[in-house]
């Protein structure tokens, strides 16, 4: 009998495949990094081939490592790095070009100038989105201008474009099915959140017309059954969540009001807003939260592009620890913690800044600086650009008095603690912090009647620690005032 599901979590640094069993019980996991390709300042490209062989090996191992055969999956939920662009030619199925990255920034010029020609309301109001390099549209758009013989052939009608979950769906199935879920669709700024449909005018107006663009559905759906070729048994896909949003449902934050935070390469902040698609006067973005049996969920997010590649920074970058989980011991050696500030603005700044022409810094330092200094700096640095993001939020008129964190960041006991302090709230961390896989995994087993409702899975969701703020309000101020100075003197332009 088929008992388990797949989540095939295809991220910004690594492909993973992890088996669930239908009580949300992690029974395998395997992941595989690949390059990261850096051409030019500011550009960060992956090859799509890298991206489909390591899901093909990650999910083949993960079956051969828990001796399970894939005639005992039930589904597969497929949820990714979200934004990030690949155009194929549908008669080879060989990418044009790399896939253009979420954080590249190569057409933060081409947004500027539809900024300044007046678009910016009528995006954010059919969209939802801010105008940014970040989104897949004007990343299209540079491959069709700038890649020999793409437009010619998107003419004839031979190039489809998709995010990286259908850019997946598209090769396990063989190419028969050329879909997306209204998450990620909801990531390319070419996609009315309102009407749920592809958008003309923007299409239009991006130059983007010709290319064939991936069909949407449901976040819990009949996406199409994998080739037996790969894993040896015909599975059918029926999750489908760019990475944040199916976090979302992993935290099961199903009721408005409710907020989670991701900290992965970045951190994203997702609030449910339910029906309500709240227009943010403060810069966070309105976006699909999951849609299911044809219903929206909206949510406000707040996006911040570096978290996690700040430490991988500090490890791979300036080598001050071999790994991540030194960074604990090594920052509570931190004499000058509360005046070191690190901006890693390495791919200048997401939410509530949008500035991609900042640059990092580090500022605070004196002749008695040290590595943990530096180190303790680089962690808080998640929990500033946080509390930019619950200002923001709380402007708009969000009030919540607790967060639900994930991501791999979160083990870290002092990062959570000083998140609490400084945002005063409670957090709390999950027993299962492997939230993006199991909450594609839930849309799956939802879609093919495991679980019957979003109650059920709620009902899953346990608390690992709960962490309550102490800190008193002045000395919360001034540490945000020293990293807002900090944000300051990092900006393009102000
Ligand atoms: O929007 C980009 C986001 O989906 C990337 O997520 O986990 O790779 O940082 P992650």
């Amino acid at each position: 009998m088929s008992q388990y599901l797949l989540a095939i979590d295809q991220g910004t640094t690594s492909s993973r495949a992890i088996l669930f069993n239908t009580s949300g019980v992690r029974i395998g996991q395997a992941q595989q990094e690949f390059p990261q390709i850096f051409p030019n300042d500011g550009w960060v490209e992956h090859d799509p081939n890298d991206l489909w062989q390591s899901t093909l090996s990650v999910c083949r191992d993960v079956l051969k490592d828990t001796d399970i055969t894939a005639d005992a999956v039930a589904s597969i939920g497929i949820t990714n790095q979200r934004e990030t662009t690949i155009l194929w030619d549908t008669e080879t199925g060989k990418p044009v070009y790399n896939a253009i990255v979420w954080q590249d920034r190569r057409t933060s010029e081409f947004c500027q100038s539809l900024v300044d020609r007046g678009h910016s309301e009528t995006v954010q109001a059919k969209t939802g989105l801010l105008i940014d390099p970040y989104f897949s549209a004007t990343k299209i758009r540079w491959i069709l201008e700038n890649v020999e013989g793409v437009k010619e052939r998107a003419k004839e009608g031979h190039i489809a474009f998709g995010t990286v979950d259908s850019f997946l769906l598209w090769h396990l199935t063989s190419g028969r099915y050329h879909r997306t879920d209204a998450t990620n669709a909801a990531r390319t700024m070419a996609f009315n959140i309102h009407s749920q449909q592809w958008d003309e005018e923007l299409i239009e107006l991006l130059g983007i017309g010709d290319v064939i663009f991936p069909q949407v559905m449901d976040s819990s759906d009949d996406f199409g059954v994998i080739d037996k070729q790969w894993l040896g048994a015909e599975i059918p896909v029926n999750g489908i969540a760019g990475d944040q949003q199916a976090a979302l449902v992993g935290q099961a934050c199903f009721t408005p009001g409710m907020v989670k935070s991701t900290y992965g390469t970045g951190c994203f902040m997702i609030l449910n807003t339910g029906e309500q698609a709240l227009k943010s006067e403060h810069k966070m973005l309105t976006t699909v939260g999951y849609r299911i049996n044809g219903k929206v969920t909206y949510a406000l997010e707040g996006s911040i592009f570096v978290a996690g590649a700040a430490i991988q920074w500090l490890r791979d970058g300036l080598k001050l620890f071999a790994d991540a989980s030194e960074t604990q011991s090594l920052a509570q050696k931190a004499l000058n913690a509360d005046t070191v500030y690190l901006v890693p603005a390495f791919t200048g700044l997401g939410a509530p800044y949008w500035d991609p022409d900042a640059r990092g810094a580090m500022i605070g330092l004196t002749r008695d600086t040290s590595a943990s200094d530096i180190i303790s700096a680089g962690l808080r640095s998640v929990c500033y650009q946080t509390k930019d993001l619950v200002g923001a939020m709380a402007q708009d008129g969000a009030e919540f008095d607790t967060l639900r964190v994930d991501g791999g960041m979160v083990v870290n006991d002092l990062v959570v603690q000083f998140l609490s302090d400084l945002l005063g709230i409670t957090v709390e961390r999950p027993k299962v912090t492997e939230t993006t896989a199991l909450g594609v995994a839930y849309l799956a087993g939802l879609r093919i009647g495991i679980y019957e409702s979003l109650e059920q899975i709620s009902e899953l969701w346990q608390s690992e620690h709960c962490f309550t703020p102490d800190m008193d309000d002045g000395n919360r101020q001034t540490l945000y005032d020293g990293w807002l100075d900090a944000v300051r003197r990092v900006r393009s332009s102000l």
